[in-house]
């Protein structure tokens, strides 16, 4: 799977981390946004929206965003139509965010979520799949089509 994954300085350690994991277990990583190291600052918004530009510009590819907590990136990740990142902190959460809500960023918390939950989380989310039927439905509900 292609995976793109950005993250602002709140979590460069949990980026690294999932990038070495991605390419261990054979992923792609097609692409990587966010500073260098912590000693850079920078806006979180500004990483999710690139990463979700990514995204959609890449079908059939997925999105990591990793900040803090993971919500400031998902929150701004979600105003990029056609994004729908997920805040996950447990595994079972992070199947379904993939099988009924089709998700396609995951966002982690690098100061909330050890790494070991982090890359559990993460191998869970990319071997959840989209289970369709109901869940078409509602998932274009959210995207404003349908009623
Ligand atoms: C940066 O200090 C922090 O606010 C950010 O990483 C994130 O947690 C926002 O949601």
């Amino acid at each position: 799977m292609r995976i793109h994954l950005g993250s602002d300085h709140g979590a460069i350690e949990l980026r690294q981390v999932l990038a070495a994991a991605l390419r261990e277990w054979s992923h792609e990583l097609a692409s990587e946004v966010g500073p260098d190291d912590d000693k850079e600052s920078v806006d979180y918004p500004d990483i999710a929206r690139q990463l979700g530009a990514r995204v959609l510009a890449d079908p059939g590819s997925l999105g990591v965003l990793a900040c803090g907590t993971g919500q400031g990136m998902a929150m701004a990740a979600n105003k990029v139509p056609g994004i729908r990142a997920a805040v996950v902190l447990d595994a079972y959460s992070a199947r379904m965010a993939r099988e009924h809500n089709d998700a396609n960023v995951l966002c982690l918390g690098g100061r909330v979520a050890g790494v070991e939950l982090a890359k559990l989380l993460l191998q869970t989310f990319l071997a959840g799949e989209f289970a369709g039927g109901r869940h078409a439905r509602r998932v274009a509900k959210i995207e404003g089509g349908g009623g």
